[in-house]
């Protein structure tokens, strides 16, 4: 059988697999439960009705990670992706839209020698031929370097009403961990609404942060209703917002919950609120990962994250309006 001949079924009996990449070889790896290496352990929070939990902060890949083949960028993704797994990070998101950006995780990956137990490896299906996701979503595991994702999302609901049932049927047969859909820029919301009604999805990924908060009104009340975990893009506008800041003084309030930048102020923002599952920050900076990573991480000296709640996100996001 050849790459270009696998039909649906083959691929979720794994026929279609196996040849090509045995995602439904292997047990499904562990839930996102790394663990830094040394030092106070990042925030986790749980996937609704689950036992499994991920760290609060994951990592985004679009642009950042499209380098395509040069060493010296390849080399700097891979630092990324070191200090990301070094401060207990897991969660790393991608899609087929994103260029070379899967091979550059598969590439960090490979270098590092990270263990599949430690990366919670999200990706997304994005295609309109109703019979084209298995092919692809086999040529993303192969970018990657692994036999099966934790978690794989219709990208923009493409196609949805074909490629979700796939991804049902992939996680029936034990080949994936988890179901999901993204938008982002808080298009479509409607449609989000009612696939969250009708269908059974684990996860959503939508935007939301301190100026983009349309999803507060319906689409986060109902994924703490159904019992959907929520992955939140474009936490920083693209870099716009954090750009935006950059050099207006830190509001009095943000050294109330240990912020030390707008970057984590916003991220601490975010994860607070209660049906936010994590946020997935990109960069190309090994000092904005660790950054961003500390937002969610302890003190030293403290045994937990210091969380605004209530009222004080209010504050938070009008102190951030203010500023800009
Ligand atoms: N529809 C979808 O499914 C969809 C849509 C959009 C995004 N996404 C996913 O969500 C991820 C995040 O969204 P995004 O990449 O669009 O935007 P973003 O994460 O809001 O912004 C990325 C930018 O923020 C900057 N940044 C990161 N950490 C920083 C820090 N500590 N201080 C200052 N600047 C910082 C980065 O610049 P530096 O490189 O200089 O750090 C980068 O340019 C994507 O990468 C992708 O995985 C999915």
């Amino acid at each position: 059988m050849t790459r270009h001949h696998i039909t649906r079924r083959t691929f979720l009996t794994g026929a279609g697999m196996l040849g090509i990449g045995g995602l439904v070889a292997a047990r499904l790896p562990g839930a996102g439960l790394a663990h830094a290496a040394s030092g106070p352990q990042p925030l986790h929070h749980r996937i609704p009705g689950t036992d499994h939990a991920l760290p609060a902060v994951g990592l985004g890949s679009w642009i950042t990670f499209n380098v395509g083949n040069d060493p010296v960028l390849l080399k700097n993704c891979t630092d990324v992706m070191a200090a990301f797994f070094a401060a207990g990070g897991a969660m790393i998101d991608s899609s087929p839209m994103y260029g070379s950006s899967q091979a550059t995780i598969g590439h960090g990956l490979a270098e590092l020698g990270i263990d599949r137990e430690q990366v919670f490896a999200t990706d997304k299906v994005w295609t309109s031929d109703e019979d084209g996701g298995p092919e692809q979503i086999d040529e993303s595991a192969r970018r990657w370097g692994i036999r099966q994702f934790n978690l794989l999302q219709v990208h923009n609901m493409l196609d949805w009403e074909n490629q979700l049932p796939l991804l049902q049927d992939m996680k029936a047969a034990g080949a994936l961990g988890y179901t999901g859909i993204t938008t982002s820029h808080g298009r479509r919301h409607d449609l989000l609404g009612i696939i969250m009604e009708r269908e059974a999805i684990d996860f959503i990924q939508v935007t939301y942060n301190p100026l983009d908060r349309a999803v507060e009104d319906r689409i986060l009340p109902m994924a703490r209703e159904r019992n959907i975990a929520v992955i939140i893009n474009r936490p920083f506008r693209g870099g716009r917002l954090t750009k935006a800041l950059r050099g207006q003084p830190m509001p009095g309030l943000a050294a109330d919950y240990g912020a030390q930048s707008w970057a984590q102020l916003i991220l601490k923002y975010i994860v607070s609120h209660p049906a936010v599952t994590c946020a997935i920050p990109a960069t190309t900076r090994v000092d904005h990962v660790r950054e961003n990573m500390a937002a969610i991480t302890p003190m030293p000296d403290a045994d937990k994250v210091l969380l605004p709640e209530g009222k004080e996100r209010h504050a938070i996001a009008r102190a951030i309006e203010a500023a800009l």
